[in-house]
C-alpha cells in the first residue's frame, strides 16, 4: 500500500532535491507498511532513519539556500526544525512502548504535503524567476 504516491507535479525542478524527495516519500511509505502489518520492532527501527533522511536532506536544501542567497531562508529553515523536533518526540513516545504509528504517518504525510508544495515550492519558483541554475 502506498501513502503518499510520488508525482511530477511534486517536483521543484532541481534534480538532486527531487530525487531526494521521491527518497522521503518511499520510506514514509515503507514505515506505512509497517505499521499497517503491526510490525512494531520495524517501525522502531524505521522512525530514526526517516529522521536521519530528513536531516540530511534539509542539510542538502540548506546548502543551496547558502550558496544561492535565498532571501526566505530563515523561516524554512524554521520549518525543517519543527518536523525533526516533532519526529524525534513522536520517537521517545514509540520507545515508551506507545502506538503512535498512525498518528507519525498522518503528521508526516501532512508536513511533507504542505511544506513541498508551500515552502519548496517557494524556492523553486525563487530560483527560477530569477533565472539561477542550481546545480
Ligand atoms: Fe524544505
Ligand atoms: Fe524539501
Amino acid at each position: 500500500m502506498v501513502l503518499i504516491k510520488w508525482s511530477s507535479g511534486l517536483s521543484v525542478g532541481i534534480k538532486k532535491i527531487d530525487s531526494q524527495h521521491e527518497y522521503f516519500v518511499r520510506l514514509i511509505n515503507s514505515t506505512y507498511d509497517s505499521v499497517e502489518n503491526n510490525d512494531n520492532y520495524k517501525v522502531l527501527k524505521e522512525i530514526p532513519e526517516l529522521i536521519n533522511y530528513a536531516r540530511t536532506h534539509f542539510a542538502a536544501e540548506e546548502e543551496v539556500f547558502e550558496k544561492y542567497n535565498y532571501p526566505f531562508t530563515t523561516e524554512h529553515k524554521k520549518e525543517h526544525v519543527k518536523l525533526t523536533e516533532k519526529a524525534i518526540s513522536f520517537y521517545d513516545r514509540a520507545q515508551k512502548g506507545e502506538n503512535i504509528g498512525e498518528e507519525f504517518l498522518e503528521y508526516l504525510k501532512d508536513w511533507l504535503e504542505n511544506h513541498l508544495k508551500t515552502h519548496d515550492f517557494k524556492y523553486a519558483k525563487y530560483f527560477k524567476e530569477n533565472k539561477i541554475k542550481v546545480e
